[in-house]
């Protein structure tokens, strides 16, 4: 049953449909399944759970949560035909709903490109964009999103390659963790609706982590790329100014990004 303090933190964003459960293997995996059957899947749909048995991360890492710290869900997105051509910049989208959220709350987080979420240099939320196709169709985007509250939500150091934190660590405030979703849901729509302008690339850029740093760039096929960070293109593209003074550029996917520190 979906609980009450759910509800009414969730009352003003009119969602067609909550999927609240106790507990499930990962919100992402049953949003993909909704996905499949996607004459009857709605954008705006939730997938929530107290505690996820199989949650997964970026590069098929799993993602360990806790059932009391940490917020775990999927937002569906049916993307509009204009949203389809900018399907990359969706998990963007997540972190900068989450860092639009925080902020109102007096934290200061920034997006470690293109799509964790730091406090003080340490990871406090990590997203995961799934597309799911239907033969040649796109159905929707599962927008899954994971963030440390309190203190048990926060993987032990050697389970981790990056340094991750929770939120209490940074705010004496109690973080009320629905009141939290709701306002991040609000932001994600409200991006959306910025996603074709140069406000989205610009609210993006304002926040990255690491600029003016020397940071390294791992990408999934290719070599190691270092250089001085720099900023986003209009394209949301990351600026690296090579030791030889070049300039390259980063297009947005699968790349692990470290300061060189
Ligand atoms: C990462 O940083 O590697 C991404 C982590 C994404 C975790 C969230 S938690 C909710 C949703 N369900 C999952 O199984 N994963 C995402």
């Amino acid at each position: 049953m979906l609980p009450l303090e759910l509800s009414n933190a969730l009352s003003s964003l009119s969602l067609p449909k909550i999927h609240y459960f106790d507990e499930l293997p990962s919100t992402n995996t049953y949003a993909l399944e909704l996905l499949s059957q996607y004459e009857t899947c709605f954008d705006g749909e939730l997938v929530i759970t107290q505690r996820q048995t199989a949650g997964r991360g970026r590069f098929d890492r799993k993602w360990i949560s806790n059932p009391n710290d940490s917020l775990t869900f999927t937002l569906i997105i049916i993307p509009t035909e204009e949203e389809k051509s900018r399907l990359n910049y969706f998990s963007p989208v997540g972190a900068l709903a989450v860092s639009l959220a925080l902020e109102e709350l007096g934290l200061n987080p920034f997006i470690k490109w293109p799509n964790d979420v730091l406090i003080q240099r340490k990871k406090i939320c990590g997203i995961l964009a799934e597309t799911s196709w239907v033969g040649k169709i796109i159905s929707g985007i599962a927008l899954g999103i994971g963030i440390n509250i309190g203190y048990e939500a926060v993987p032990p150091a050697s389970e981790v390659l990056f340094p991750a934190a929770c939120i209490a660590e940074f705010t004496p405030k109690h973080i009320d963790k629905y009141a939290l979703l709701s306002r991040i849901i609000d932001r994600i729509f409200y991006i959306r609706k910025e996603l074709s302008f140069a406000t989205f690339i610009q609210l993006w850029d304002e926040r990255l982590a690491f600029r003016h740093e020397p940071v390294s760039i791992t990408p999934i096929e290719g070599e190691v790329i270092q250089g001085t960070l720099k900023g986003l293109n209009e394209e949301g593209w990351l600026r690296i100014v090579l030791s030889n003074g070049e300039e390259t550029f980063i297009i947005a996917g699968d790349v692990k990004l470290r300061p060189l520190d």
